[in-house]
């Protein structure tokens, strides 16, 4: 009896060091990138998806993928069925982030290497600040959504607590968005870069990842905060004898608005020795988990460095009457602007004859077009 047992404590153990070492092995295998997860946003898993054995266990999808960790290689490889849903996420991020600086002077262009924001990336600055915040958002919005349409085999609808304060007649859960699970794994398989390699207390290394992982976090708190509970009528011809209420997440245009006020007044911190972010003037007030933060000054994205990775803004239109960013005397650094007339024609003066046709002048319109120099 007694051997026995001892026997199949030695056959655990033989598995255990077998497991940690094939993990080890992994890792080995699979080396530290300087890529970024952003470019999931590239991937077009669309043309992916005609590959019926995309999600199963043999599909190698988890390795095709550039810019990963090992870290977030295993999440994939455990999630597969996320992936289409983060790329999305990624995707809707960026092109929120475009929107929300299309008249500035750093618009959030994309690069296609795998820093996807081109060496900017490397620079802690509060343009770099935005980008994992909204990136994490947009990634958490398409999570919790595909939770709710029943896309991902390990969750379903929200099953969040009935709010305290809703109306006693109202029926609570309907098929809600299911932030909890979004948040959750987006923390897990965002975050967990930065907590893969261990770095130097108190280093610049160090203080990037308490930087990304406080903007992420921001990221996915804005998706929380600006969520809301929503309520419908049913009942005979809007009678409504029954309301249902549950969670709806805003769209991602509401909380790119919200992140762009946070990157406004986005706070600058430094790393201290004991490996805290602290604020680097003590005057400031302190930022709380939804402010933005960074660390380094941002680049002059007035004129072209490509070591920088700053596109410049010669070339870019501007608005001449304008007194605010998009102005040319801001947006062009004082450098003026060239001035393009085009003519258009259209039909204009329209009449309206009885009965029935509609006869039209032509008119020709000149409009200006304003590029900084
Ligand atoms: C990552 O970047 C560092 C410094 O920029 C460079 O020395 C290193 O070779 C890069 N590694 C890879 C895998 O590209
Ligand atoms: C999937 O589509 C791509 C092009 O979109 C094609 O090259 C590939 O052969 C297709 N694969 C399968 C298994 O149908
Ligand atoms: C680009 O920026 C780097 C770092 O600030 C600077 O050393 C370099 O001189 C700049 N290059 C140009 C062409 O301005
Ligand atoms: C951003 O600016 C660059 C030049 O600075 C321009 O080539 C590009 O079209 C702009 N992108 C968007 C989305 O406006
Ligand atoms: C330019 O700026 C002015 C003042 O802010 C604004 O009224 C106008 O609509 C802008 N024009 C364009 C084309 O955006």
């Amino acid at each position: 009896m007694a051997s026995s047992s001892v026997f199949r404590f030695l056959i655990l153990l033989a598995a255990l060091v077998w497991i940690v070492a094939t993990e080890d092995g992994r890792r080995r295998r699979e080396p530290w990138t300087n890529g970024s997860w952003f470019t999931m946003g590239l991937v077009e898993f669309e043309k992916w998806s005609n590959q019926t054995e995309l999600f199963s266990d043999k599909s190698r999808m988890c390795s095709r993928i550039r810019g990963l960790t090992p870290g977030q290689r295993r999440v994939c490889r455990r999630h597969k069925d996320h992936m289409p849903a983060v790329a999305v996420g990624v995707k809707n991020g960026i092109t929120e982030c475009q929107h929300q600086f299309r008249d500035r002077r750093w618009n959030c262009t994309v690069t296609t290497d795998d820093t996807v924001f081109g060496p900017l990336t490397f620079i802690a600055s509060r343009e770099t600040a935005f980008t994992h915040a909204i990136t994490a958002a947009g990634v958490s919005l398409s999570v919790s959504r595909a939770c709710r349409d029943g896309r991902l085999a390990s969750c379903g609808c929200s099953r969040a607590a009935r709010p305290r304060n809703l109306h006693n007649e109202w029926v609570w859960g309907g098929c809600g968005d299911n932030l909890e699970y979004g948040y959750k794994f987006t923390e897990g398989f965002v975050d967990i870069r930065e907590r893969e390699r261990k770095v130097k207390r108190g280093s610049r290394e160090q203080g990037r990842q308490l930087m990304n992982r406080h903007n992420n976090e921001a990221g996915r708190r804005a998706v929380i905060k600006k969520s809301r509970v929503t309520c419908k009528c049913h009942g005979v011809s809007g009678s409504c004898s029954l309301i249902t209420c549950w969670q709806q997440l805003a769209s991602l245009r509401e909380i790119g608005d919200y992140l762009r006020d946070k990157y406004d007044g986005a706070t600058e911190v430094k790393v201290s020795r004991r490996g805290k972010l602290r604020l680097s003037n003590p005057h400031y007030s302190l930022p709380t988990a939804q402010d933005l933060v960074y660390l380094e000054d941002s680049p002059n994205y007035c004129v072209k460095n490509s070591s920088l990775g700053s596109l410049g803004t010669t070339g870019r239109v501007c608005n001449r009457t304008s007194a605010g960013i998009d102005g040319c005397a801001l947006l062009c650094c004082g450098r003026g602007y060239n001035t393009k007339r085009t003519t258009v024609r259209e039909r204009c003066g329209c009449k309206f004859h009885w009965c029935c046709h509609v006869r039209c002048n032509t008119c020709v319109k000149t409009t200006e077009i304003y590029t900084c120099k």
